[in-house]
């Protein structure tokens, strides 16, 4: 039997790159879409890419999400479904650099939806975030509560879910919206928390603790969020309905970040070395999702805690 082609683009980053290796062994055809943005350093976008090529059912093409002749290579490639990862993350660049998250986000997540429509794709898995939820008061967040993002990167995901949905009402292209939780594994993304207090403390380097870690996240071990979305695909594949349907996708509890440097601490045998510092603007002081609505549709059981996935990515590195 031919196996289905998936599109993954954003396939060098950290989530698409577990996402790629989950649907290989899965049994997919996967072809990955990358422009190797420098956000963060590419040579571990590169280590990532080298490991997905050593199967012969990966394909790789470097590209940006934006690029219009992207239509070309899809027309081409005539994919079962597209899973777009690819974006300009991070909160606090958003200040930096808004114009950035318009661009990727916004137009790039427009191309990747008009390039569905032209070569009759109708299936979509895409990242939302729990940034959309912004500070709010009552947790664990649900996905019909109210959002109001604090930053403009929360703000450009809402409107990939109104954009998402307004495509499969307009144009019959069913799609899943995943609203990722803090999400952390092997060969994580080295801007966000956990990879800068692992690699901080192994060099005795200070780690810079904001809002004084007086912060909760509600921290994901990306395995988890991989083997989910193999099991969207899956079930998307075989549906014939046209629908939207956003979802969180989170551990469902959470964690002081003093916590996380404890059980870093405890792994390596090293003390921190901590400098505290004040709220930094576009923050949340909490997340904390439900995870009741997926659920119920999907195989969401046995999920990595903390201190596991802490110890296996320590281990790995
Ligand atoms: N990591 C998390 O905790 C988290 C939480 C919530 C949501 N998300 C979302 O999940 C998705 C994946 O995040 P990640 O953590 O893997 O980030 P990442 O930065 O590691 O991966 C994104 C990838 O997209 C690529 N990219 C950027 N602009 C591109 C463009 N114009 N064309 C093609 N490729 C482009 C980058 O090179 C990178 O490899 C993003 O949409 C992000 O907003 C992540």
């Amino acid at each position: 039997m031919n196996k289905k082609k998936i599109i993954v683009t954003g396939s060098c980053g950290f989530i698409g790159f577990h996402v790629c290796k989950c649907l290989i062994e899965n049994n997919f055809k996967v072809i990955g879409i990358d422009n190797l943005d420098n956000y963060y350093d590419v040579k571990i976008k590169i280590r990532r890419l080298n490991l997905l090529r050593k199967d012969a059912n990966f394909k790789f093409y470097k590209k940006s999400i934006l690029d219009r002749s992207l239509n070309k290579l899809v027309s081409k490639i005539k994919p079962n479904l597209i899973i777009n990862l690819a974006a300009q993350p991070g909160v606090r660049y958003s200040f930096k650099n808004p114009q950035k998250y318009i661009d990727t986000n916004i137009k790039g997540f427009l191309n990747i939806l008009e390039i569905m429509k032209d070569n009759k794709i109708n299936k979509l898995i895409y990242a939302s975030s729990s940034s959309v939820y912004g500070n709010s008061k009552k947790f664990p967040s649900r996905e019909s509560m109210p959002l109001k993002p604090e930053n403009l990167y929360g703000l450009t995901k809402i409107f990939n879910e109104d954009m998402a949905k307004f495509y499969s009402q307009k144009f019959l292209i069913s799609s899943v919206g995943l609203r990722f939780f803090t999400v952390y594994g092997k060969l994580g993304r080295p801007d966000m928390f956990i990879p800068k207090v692992i690699n901080n403390m192994k060099k005795g380097k200070i780690i810079d603790l904001y809002n004084n870690g007086n912060h909760h996240r509600d921290f994901t071990y990306v395995d988890d969020i991989s083997s989910v979305i193999n099991d969207i695909a899956n079930n998307l594949l075989k549906s014939r309905k046209s629908n939207h349907e956003v979802f969180n996708l989170c551990y469902g509890n959470t964690v002081k970040i003093g916590k996380v440097i404890r059980e870093v601490s405890k792994n390596l045998n090293i003390k921190p070395n901590i400098r505290n510092k004040k709220f930094q603007l576009g923050d949340m002081y909490k997340t904390y999702g439900s995870n009741r609505k997926i659920s119920k549709k999907y195989k969401f059981k046995n999920l990595i805690d903390i201190t596991r996935g802490l110890k296996e990515v320590i281990d790995y590195d």
